[in-house]
Order: structure tokens, then C-alpha cells, then sequence
């Protein structure tokens, strides 16, 4: 699908479908609530058709509303399709992404082959056109996003081939880079989706490795894979631990972004890995065990994060961390109570084998402190804690600095990834003491497991390192019963990769 920016007049526009912004506000009349359509800009023969579609109750413009209309030719093009965004002083980025989502998927069911999106001036949002520009090609790559690799039978599903964004002249550069920003943004969070979906008999840790060594060659970016016996070598008997029981060995992903001129800061992306969680030992219920082939999402998100970041060409240096394991039982699998000694020299108490995202982040996270980061972010699949606490609305958000939890917040509200804080007070760093070792991985007491998680992370954030924060995506990693949104459909969502690389942005 090719994107591309233009000036053209509504009249002049040639592509197949026009598809057209309209808000829509609830008004009180004669005591009885009724939605006002709003068209920003009298175009003549719209305004027509809006009433038309508002009287007989076919569109109101409310938010991730739409109305595909077939031959309803408008100057040049054949079809026309409304999205609705609802109250006007309200329109957010992810409004205007969710409604183009739904817009684009009927295209594509409408087997529409071409569409040109008018785009909305918001003039009173603070965003600005290139951001507008941006969402467009995010919610069309995110949408039409299918996972096929596994299917014998090519069932060819119709294919949109252009989507030309229209605006007016002053604004055209800037829309067009922010076209561009979104071609790359959604096209690394598809790339994570890839990764997730893909089953855990053929995403084994090597495999996981391979495809982080291919995006470093694309990305132009530098990669060290650590085999098992470097693991050995470098102490990482955390991972080793978590590792022992599966016949795959283990891999420990690094990937370096190293920008052009001078780098502003230094970031660690940190992500867990483990690409089949059946508990080990501590077996998990076979219900949705399946599932735990998302286990490595943490990891999909930091390499395709920097692989956006590169391709943004920020001037930061980003480091991306993955450790990659199987965590599965076997004669060989490490037993609940046994002690091993992480890379950073702390003891560790393996209570439960089941907390081993914990585990190997303990040697990712000390191993980061080489880089002497900045910044330390990590992403997990942690705890079905977090996914209890927040379910799929939002990702946790735990760490040692307020005000970059604050910022991810603030950001997750505009990406439409969102991310909300839990606490780390003491208590949790209580809860994760042993009587044998200096830390144990299951908590002591029930409650609180996802902040105890981050409490046991908290011992392995390197010395030096004061702006950590950890993110829990154990409810949002993934969906399986339907689409989580019109952009969002089932399966692994790439959560945070977007998240991430437009944190890498502003910090820029
Ligand atoms: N991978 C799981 C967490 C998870 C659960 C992610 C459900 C997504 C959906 C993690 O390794 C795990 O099993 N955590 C344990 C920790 C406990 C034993 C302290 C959990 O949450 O039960
Ligand atoms: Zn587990
Ligand atoms: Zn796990």
C-alpha cells in the first residue's frame, strides 16, 4: 500500500472513494437530546448529502461512525465515506485512527481498491497537521494488518494499493513527513505482530535471534548475539536458570543504534523474551496456555521499537535488550527453592519457575548498566497480576521516576497505547525477601503481584541508573476473543512499539 500527499482541490480528487470528516454533537431540542451534524467547511453538494444522511438517520457523526456510500459520485470519484468524530472540542488522535480503521476495512471488504482522505483541520486541538497526517497511515497499516504466513490455501483478500492524504498547500510538508513518520511507526509495530503471532515451535529463541539480526541488517544496526555458552561466560545465571529446561538454548539479543551526529542521551530498551511460558516446574493450567507464545512481546516491541527509532534517525543512542528462553519443565529444568547467582552477583531464591520474566530482566537489566543509560525502560509480559488490575485498557506503568511515568502516561493517552501507574512503596520490596537468598522471585504474600515484580526488578536496575520504569503489558500484549479496536485485530497488538519510539522522539 503506497501513501502519498497531495493538494488537490475535493473537486479534482481521482481516486475511487473521497472519504470525508464530520463531527457530530449531541444538542438538547425541546427536551430531547438529537445529534447535530457539523461539516467544518462548506463545500457545495456536501452539505446536501450530509442532511440527507443526518434526516434519514443514516449518519450522526458520532465518534467511530461511518457511512459508506456506493456510486455516489462526488466531482471525480465514484464512492463516498463518512467518518464521524463526534464532538468537535473532543477529537482526539486515537478517535481519528479509530474511525479511519473501521473506514479502511470496509474499503477493503467494499474491495475498493483507492481512497483519498481529506484531511480534518481540527483547529482546535493542539495537535498539529503532520500528527493528523501520521495517524492516517497508522490507522490504514494497523487495520488492514493480517497474519497469513501459516495458511497453505492463499486466500487472496483484496488489497488497498494507494491512499493519497489531501490537504491544503501551506500544510503540505508537513503532512507529508508525518506520513512518512507513520509509514514507519506502524510498519515496526506490524513487524512485532509478526513476531508475537508467530508460534512458539518455530519462534524459538534462535529463531527470535535470526529475525533480530535481519532487522539490525535493514536498520543498519549494530547486533551482538550472545549464545549459550557466552551466557555462561558472562554469569547471567539468571537466564541460564530459566533456561536449563528446554532442549533450545538460549539466546541474548543486543541491538545499538548509534545516530549519525552526536547523541542527546542514551536509552535502554529492555524486553522479556520468553518466546514459550508453560511455568516450567511450576506448570501453568493448560486452559489458554497456548497464549504463552506472547510470552516474548516485551522483546518484539524493543526490537521493533529501534528499528523505528533508527529509521526516525534520532539523535539518541538506543540500546535494545532482549534475553530469549524457553521456560518449560524437564528432568534437566531448574527445581522451585533452588538458588542461583544473577550477572550483577545478587542471590536469587526461585521459588515459583513461573516468575521467570523476572528472572532473566534481572540479568538484562544489570547488563544495561554497561551503557550507562539515561534512561532504562522495560517491557513485559510480567504478571497476570497487572492483567487482573487493569485488563486490556492499559498497560502498568512502575518505576523510580514520577516524572517519566507521568510522560509515558501522557504519551500513552495520544499513541492510544495507554499506561497507568501502580505503586512501588516498600511493602513490595518486603514481600520479595528471602529467608536463604538476597531476593526471591514469588512474592511472600498475596496481593500487589505486579508491583512486587517490579519491586524484585528494582534490585537489578544498574547503580547510577535513577529513571527506570517498567511497563506490564501482560493485559494488553495481545487479544484473542476479536479485535481489541478497529486497528487493533486479534492476536498479538504490538503494543509499545509505538509507545516507545515516539518516547525516544520526545525526548529529542
Ligand atoms: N508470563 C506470565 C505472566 C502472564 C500471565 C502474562 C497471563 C500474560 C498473561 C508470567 O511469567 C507469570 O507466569 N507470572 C506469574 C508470577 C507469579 C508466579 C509470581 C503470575 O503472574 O502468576
Ligand atoms: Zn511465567
Ligand atoms: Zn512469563
Amino acid at each position: 500500500m503506497k501513501f502519498s500527499v497531495e493538494k488537490t482541490r475535493l473537486n479534482d480528487v481521482a481516486q475511487e472513494c473521497l472519504i470525508l470528516f464530520a463531527y457530530g454533537e449531541e444538542k438538547k431540542e425541546k427536551d430531547k437530546s438529537v445529534t447535530k451534524l457539523q461539516w467544518e467547511k462548506s463545500v457545495a453538494g456536501l452539505e446536501n448529502i450530509l442532511s440527507d444522511l443526518e434526516k434519514k438517520k443514516l449518519f450522526s457523526g458520532k465518534k467511530e461512525e461511518i457511512v459508506f456510500l456506493r456510486n455516489h459520485p462526488f466531482g471525480k470519484t465514484a464512492h463516498l465515506l463518512f467518518v464521524g468524530l463526534g464532538k468537535k472540542e473532543d477529537v482526539t488522535l486515537e478517535i481519528l485512527r479509530r474511525g479511519l480503521g473501521k473506514a479502511a476495512r470496509r474499503l477493503r471488504q467494499e474491495k475498493v481498491g483507492n481512497a483519498a482522505v481529506f484531511l480534518p483541520s481540527l483547529k482546535r486541538n493542539s495537535w498539529s497537521w503532520g500528527k493528523g497526517g501520521q495517524s492516517v497511515t497508522e490507522a490504514f497499516i494497523l487495520s488492514l494488518y493480517e497474519f497469513k504466513q501459516f495458511k497453505t490455501k492463499d486466500e487472496p483478500s483484496f488489497e488497498m494499493d494507494h491512499i493519497s492524504v489531501v490537504t491544503e498547500e501551506k500544510n503540505l510538508s508537513t503532512v507529508k513527513g508525518g506520513v512518512a513518520r507513520g509509514e514507519i511507526l506502524a510498519k515496526a509495530q506490524c513487524l512485532a505482530r509478526d513476531l508475537q503471532n508467530t508460534p512458539a515451535n518455530e519462534l524459538t529463541p534462535e529463531k527470535l535471534a535470526e529475525r533480530a539480526r535481519e532487522v539490525a541488517k535493514d536498520a543498519h544496526l549494530k547486533v551482538t548475539i550472545l549464545d549459550e555458552t557466552q551466557i555462561r561466560k558472562e554469569k547471567m545465571g539468571a537466564l541460564i536458570a530459566v533456561s536449563q529446561g528446554s532442549t533450545r538454548p538460549p539466546r541474548f539479543i543486543v541491538l545499538e543504534y548509534v545516530p549519525a551526529g552526536k547523541a542527546k542521551k542514551t536509552i535502554a530498551l529492555v524486553g522479556k523474551g520468553v518466546t514459550f511460558d508453560s511455568g516450567g516446574i511450576s506448570l501453568k493450567p493448560s486452559l489458554q496456555m497456548e497464549d504463552m507464545k506472547y510470552d516474548m512481546s516485551g522483546a518484539a516491541a524493543v526490537i521493533s521499537a529501534i528499528k523505528a527509532i533508527a529509521e526516525l534517525k534520532l539523535p539518541l543512542h538506543v540500546v535494545a535488550i532482549a534475553p530469549a528462553t524457553e521456560n518449560v519443565p524437564s528432568g534437566t529444568a531448574i527445581l522451585p527453592s533452588s538458588v542461583v547467582t544473577a550477572m550483577s552477583g545478587k542471590t536469587i531464591e526461585i521459588d515459583n519457575t513461573d516468575a521467570e520474566g523476572r528472572l532473566i530482566l534481572a540479568d538484562a537489566l544489570h547488563y544495561a548498566g554497561q551503557y550507562q543509560p539515561d534512561v532504562i525502560v522495560d517491557i513485559a509480559t510480567l504478571t497476570g497480576a497487572c492483567s487482573v488490575a487493569l485488563g486490556r485498557a492499559c498497560c502498568a506503568a512502575i518505576g523510580t521516576d514520577e516524572k517519566l511515568i507521568a510522560k509515558f502516561h501522557q504519551l500513552g493517552e495520544e499513541v492510544g497505547e495507554r499506561v497507568w501507574p501502580l505503586p512501588l512503596y516498600d511493602e513490595y520490596s518486603e514481600d520479595v525477601k528471602s529467608h536463604v537468598a538476597d531476593v526471591c522471585n514469588a512474592g511472600k504474600v498475596r496481593g500487589g503481584g505486579a508491583s512486587q515484580g517490579a519491586a524484585f526488578l528494582k534490585h537489578f536496575v544498574p547503580e547510577g541508573v535513577s529513571s527506570w520504569v517498567h511497563l506490564d503489558i501482560a493485559g494488553v500484549a495481545y487479544y484473542t476473543s476479536g479485535d481489541l479496536s478497529s486497528y487493533v485485530p486479534r492476536g498479538g497488538t504490538g503494543f509499545g512499539v509505538r509507545l516507545l519510539a515516539e518516547f525516544a522522539a520526545s525526548l529529542v
